[in-house]
C-alpha cells in the first residue's frame, strides 16, 4: 500500500491489471518514449514525475516535440522517473473516499466534484452534480479498487469524467483535501474514519449531514502573511467554517479552508468563496471578485 500510495507507475500499473477504466499511459519513459507515445495518442500529451508531485508539481501538459525534449532532458538530469499518459478532455474532476477496516467494513463517502485551477484543487462540492448512475458507478469503482489494493483507512479515489465515462485519475492512500468538507459536511468525518479504520474500530457513518457542503481552499497570495488578521471579516460571513493551518504563507501554497452546510449549492458555495476572498484579503481593503 505504501508504494502504491507513493509512486504514480505502480497506480497506473496495478489499476491497468484490476481493468479499471483509465487513460492509456506508458512508464517509465524516456526521450524516445515521450515521442512515440505521442505519435500513437497524439499531442499534448501529460508527462508525470513517478514520484514527489503535489498540487500539480510534478505534473506537465506537453504541447509538441521541444517542450517533451526539453522536460526529458531536465528529467534525465534530476534523475527523475517520468511516466506519460493521454491528454483527457476533461468534462468535470470528482472523487471518491473509502473508509476501510481490516476486518474488511468499506464505506464509501458521497460522490464529490474537485474543481483544479493550475493541477491545484480550489473547491469541493458535495454532493457532486452528476447523475445518480455516475455517481454509482464511482462509488462501486472506488469500492473495487480499495478491496483490491488492500487498504486501511482512507483511501481517496480521483476520477475524471470525459465523454460520459469515469477514468481513474489517481489514488492516495490518506485523508485528502476532497475529504475536508467531511468535518462538517458528514456524520464521521475522514479523519475520525481514519482512525477508527487503522485500529480496526467500525467505521462511522459517512452520509451529508445537510443537501449541500463547500469547501474552498485558501491559497496563499503576495503581501498578506497573516491570515489571522482577516478571521474576523471571514468569520462574520454565517456559518462559515475557517480551518487554518499554521503554515508559513507563501503565494499558491494551500494555507487554509472554508467549509460551509446549507440546502441550495449555489448559495453555500458563494458563501464559502466570500469567507475564503475575505481571509487572503488584507483588513480594510476590498475583497478581489
Ligand atoms: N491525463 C490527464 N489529462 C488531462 N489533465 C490531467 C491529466 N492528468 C492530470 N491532469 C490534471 O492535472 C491535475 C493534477 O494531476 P495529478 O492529480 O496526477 O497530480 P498531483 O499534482 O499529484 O495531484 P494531487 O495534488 O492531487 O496529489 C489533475 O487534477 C488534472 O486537472
Ligand atoms: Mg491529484
Amino acid at each position: 500500500v505504501v508504494a502504491l500510495a507513493q509512486d504514480k507507475r505502480q497506480q497506473r500499473e496495478r489499476l491497468a491489471a484490476l481493468g479499471a477504466p483509465s487513460p492509456p499511459f506508458q512508464a517509465p519513459v524516456d526521450r524516445g518514449g515521450l515521442l512515440a507515445f505521442a505519435e500513437r495518442h497524439g499531442w499534448p500529451i501529460v508527462a508525470k514525475a513517478c514520484r514527489g508531485g503535489y498540487d500539480g508539481r510534478g505534473v506537465w501538459v506537453l504541447d509538441g516535440p521541444p517542450a517533451a525534449e526539453r522536460l526529458a532532458a531536465q528529467a534525465a538530469a534530476e534523475g527523475v522517473e517520468l511516466l506519460v499518459e493521454g491528454w483527457v478532455p476533461i468534462e468535470r474532476e470528482l472523487a471518491v473516499l473509502v473508509a476501510a477496516n481490516p476486518s474488511g467494513q468499506r464505506r464509501t463517502y458521497p460522490l464529490v466534484q474537485t474543481v483544479q485551477q493550475r493541477g491545484i484543487c480550489r473547491e469541493v462540492l458535495a454532493p457532486a452534480p452528476v447523475p445518480p448512475a455516475l455517481a454509482e458507478q464511482a462509488r462501486a469503482l472506488a469500492l473495487e479498487i480499495a478491496a483490491a489494493s488492500g487498504v486501511v483507512g482512507i483511501l481517496a479515489v480521483e476520477l475524471f469524467e470525459a465523454g460520459g465515462r469515469l477514468l481513474v485519475n489517481e489514488l492516495a492512500a490518506r485523508p485528502h483535501n476532497s475529504g475536508h468538507y467531511s468535518i462538517e459536511g458528514c456524520v464521521a468525518s475522514q479523519f475520525e474514519n481514519h482512525l477508527r479504520g487503522v485500529l480496526d474500530w467500525p467505521l462511522g457513518r459517512t452520509e451529508l449531514v445537510a443537501p449541500a457542503v463547500a469547501t474552498v481552499n485558501v491559497l496563499g497570495v503576495e503581501g498578506h502573511d497573516d491570515l489571522s488578521a482577516s478571521l474576523p471579516a471571514a468569520l462574520a460571513v454565517e456559518g462559515a467554517h475557517v480551518h487554518l493551518y499554521g503554515k508559513r504563507a507563501r503565494p499558491g501554497r494551500k494555507l487554509a479552508h472554508v467549509t460551509t452546510v446549507g440546502t441550495e449549492p449555489g448559495e453555500v458555495l458563494a458563501r464559502a468563496r466570500l469567507a475564503a476572498a475575505l481571509l487572503v484579503t488584507p483588513p480594510g481593503e476590498e475583497v478581489k471578485a
